[in-house]
């Protein structure tokens, strides 16, 4: 990795590792030019995650800034109930009786893409730092670009076409407890999809919610899913964020997983969250 920053005009961009991701210096979100949005556009393109630091943002701020990347209305999808701003929550252990709108546990979360049950999947996804653990908690993030173009020839070949089951289930992990819930919410969707801006290729399955690979015998969908996962799961392929307060970050659900690590659930994290438009999958 270079640590030399790359100047471009007023805003700088960094590397953030060699797996993925650019930390873009020198904007206030509050208060961009077309250019300076430009940039961010064009490194969130090619770098799959953008980071952002030392930002004070109001809600409206954030939804204002989560616009600039295009493509519709903002939605969180599956919890609108909770939304009082446009596709804006809370993901927060953080029990607040005056503001219902926080979502998740606290707690490990396993590699995922973001609504990828759903027809339409939301093509990013912004989270803003609010307050933070002390230690753990942080986001990993997986270039699946990287691990399609890594596999073996014969593997791309394997898997050319085929369709897997997403199931938003999270109560069961699909593909170690057999059937998922029929109730649950699921898609088909093609194990390697194409970017619509970079045309590239990344591999669209993950451990958190694909089910199984569709026409293929249970066995072989399993270990067909099991080494594609590890393989995602590769260290070179990740970059770890550890969260600072005022921490801006759009990640690329269309190219990139994300997890969670644990974390002291008597310590308090808050987070504020944006979901992009959603959009076909090709
Ligand atoms: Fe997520």
């Amino acid at each position: 990795m270079s640590e030399q920053a790359q100047v471009t005009g007023v805003v700088t961009t960094r590397p953030l590792s060699d797996a993925l991701g650019a930390e873009v210096r020198g904007v206030d979100l509050r208060n961009l030019s077309a250019e300076q949005n430009q940039k961010i556009l064009d490194a969130w393109h090619e770098n799959l995650v953008v980071l952002i630091r030392n930002q004070t943002l109001s809600e409206e701020d954030q939804v204002r800034f989560g616009k600039l990347f295009g493509g519709g209305a903002l939605s969180s999808g599956h919890i609108p109930a909770l939304e009082r701003v446009e596709g804006l929550v809370y993901v927060t252990n953080v029990k607040q009786p005056d503001r219902p709108d926080g979502i998740l546990p606290d707690g490990e979360m396993q590699f995922h893409s973001d609504q990828c049950y759903r027809d339409h999947p939301s093509k990013g996804t912004m989270l803003y730092a609010i307050e933070i653990p002390s230690e753990g908690g942080n986001t990993l993030f997986a270039n699946t670009y990287k691990s399609y173009e890594a596999l073996p020839e014969a593997v791309k070949q394997k898997i050319e076409g085929l369709r897997a089951l997403n199931v938003y289930d999270y109560g069961v992990n699909p593909t170690r407890c057999g059937q998922p819930n029929a109730d649950a919410p699921s898609h088909v969707h093609p194990v390697v999809r194409t970017h619509p801006v970079t045309r590239r290729k990344s591999l669209f399955v993950n451990r958190l919610m694909t089910a199984r690979i569709e026409g293929m015998p249970k066995e072989e969908s399993d270990a067909l899913l099991d080494y594609l996962f590890a393989y995602q799961e590769r260290p070179e392929f990740i970059y770890s964020h550890r969260w600072q307060v005022g921490d801006v970050l759009i990640w690329d659900n269309r190219c990139a997983l994300h997890a969670r690590t644990d974390f002291d659930s008597k310590q308090r994290r808050v987070m504020r969250r944006i979901t992009l438009p959603a959009e076909a999958v090709e």
